[in-house]
């Protein structure tokens, strides 16, 4: 089997390609190396049966050239993190977007069967006690470019849907929630390598808003064989499925875990959504998903719990070298915050 990663080099998509090579397949990865980085594939940069192309989704030729050949394409490759979003808002768009387009359409040429990761910030602001894949998107103002991710994923998706219906193409989508886990990087606003970093280095960990909204964070381990079910799946074909964690957590509560686990003397400060991200913040106070349909179709079942993933994240940290991926920078650091303990 040959597979594709589009965006391997990044958090998930390395430890997706680390697995598809132990079951045997021949993976190429896509990768600009924005976010990603080589050092991601440390673990397989030699195996002969792995090659790193990098470039651009958004040029179509480099796609055609890597997607011919590939009996399956994971297309992860994104601009990812609010912090990202919201510094680059373009960026978000135009590869979310356009280089999606690209992969859906040489897919539909070629005939390899698709993979797309979309995500939870689809259903924006809704609160919902379960959210399951036909519940309503409730977004804030297309001039708050917050939302931008959540539009172009939004699009993404109804995208992937037309080519099935309208062409056959053999796509599935993926919604995952909160994933976590080793190489995640916590610069571009990902809360639990944030805070982890934070701990590790003995600074304060800084929740934003009440810290009483909650999460379920999933561990990478659990995500990256449910992406490879699904996408073995015919049953999955023109559906998309949410991939969460389960189990609900307060960020405040994740703060206190992470101190806890690490051992960490540090403090809890609470800071202000438009100190960490700028003016006209929003968030939601709650995401939690229905795994229903994945649970059904592939057997999804998150077995990680939380304690585990900070563990892991912590050990991850601690052995790279490039420390300043650890932690976000905030729009405006050390205003108006809270100490809790
Ligand atoms: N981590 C999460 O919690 C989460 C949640 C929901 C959805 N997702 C989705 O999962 C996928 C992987 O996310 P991740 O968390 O591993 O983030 P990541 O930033 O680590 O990975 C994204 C990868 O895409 C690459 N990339 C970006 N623009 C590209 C371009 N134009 N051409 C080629 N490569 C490009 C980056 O260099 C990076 O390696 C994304 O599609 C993301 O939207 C992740």
């Amino acid at each position: 089997m040959k597979s594709l990663v589009t965006g391997g080099a990044g958090f998930i998509g390395s430890h997706l390609v680390e697995e598809l090579l132990a079951r045997g397949d021949d993976v190429t990865v896509l990768d600009d190396l924005s976010t990603g980085s080589v050092s991601n594939l440390a673990a397989v940069r030699d195996h002969p049966r792995f090659q790193l192309v990098v470039g651009t989704i958004l040029d179509p030729t480099v796609v055609h050239g890597v997607v011919s050949g590939c009996d399956r394409v994971f297309h992860l490759a994104a601009a990812v993190g609010v912090k990202l979003i919201i510094d680059d808002p373009l960026a978000s768009l135009r590869t979310n977007i356009h280089g999606t387009e690209n992969v859906l359409m040489v897919c539909e040429e070629t005939g390899a069967t698709l993979l797309l990761a979309s995500t939870s910030e689809i259903y924006g602001k809704n609160e919902a006690d379960r959210l399951h894949e036909d519940s309503d998107r409730v977004l804030g103002s297309t001039l708050k470019s917050r939302w931008s991710y959540a539009s172009a994923k939004g699009i993404d998706e109804a995208f992937a849907h037309a080519y099935w219906s309208q062409f056959g193409l053999a796509v599935s989508i993926v919604r995952l929630f909160n994933t976590v886990g080793p190489r995640q990087k916590g610069r571009y606003g990902m809360v639990v390598p944030n805070l982890v970093g934070q701990a590790l280095r003995g600074d304060p960990l800084t929740v934003f808003g009440t810290g009483e909204q909650t999460r379920c964070f999933s561990s990478v381990h659990d995500i990256v064989p449910a992406l490879i079910g699904v996408i073995d799946n015919d049953a999955t074909r023109g559906q998309a499925l949410n991939l969460g964690g389960a189990h609900e957590i307060s960020i405040l509560d994740l703060a206190r875990a992470i101190i806890r686990v690490t051992g960490s003397s540090s403090e809890i400060q609470l800071v202000p959504y438009d100190t960490a991200y700028g003016d006209g913040y929003e968030d939601m106070r709650r995401r939690v998903p229905d795994n229903t349909r994945a649970h059904d179709l592939v057997g999804f079942a998150p077995r990680t719990s939380i304690d585990e993933i900070v563990r892991g994240v912590a050990e991850s940290l601690q052995s790279t070298v490039d420390r300043s991926d650890w932690t976000m920078q905030q729009a405006r650091p050390h205003a108006s915050t809270t100490v809790i303990v």
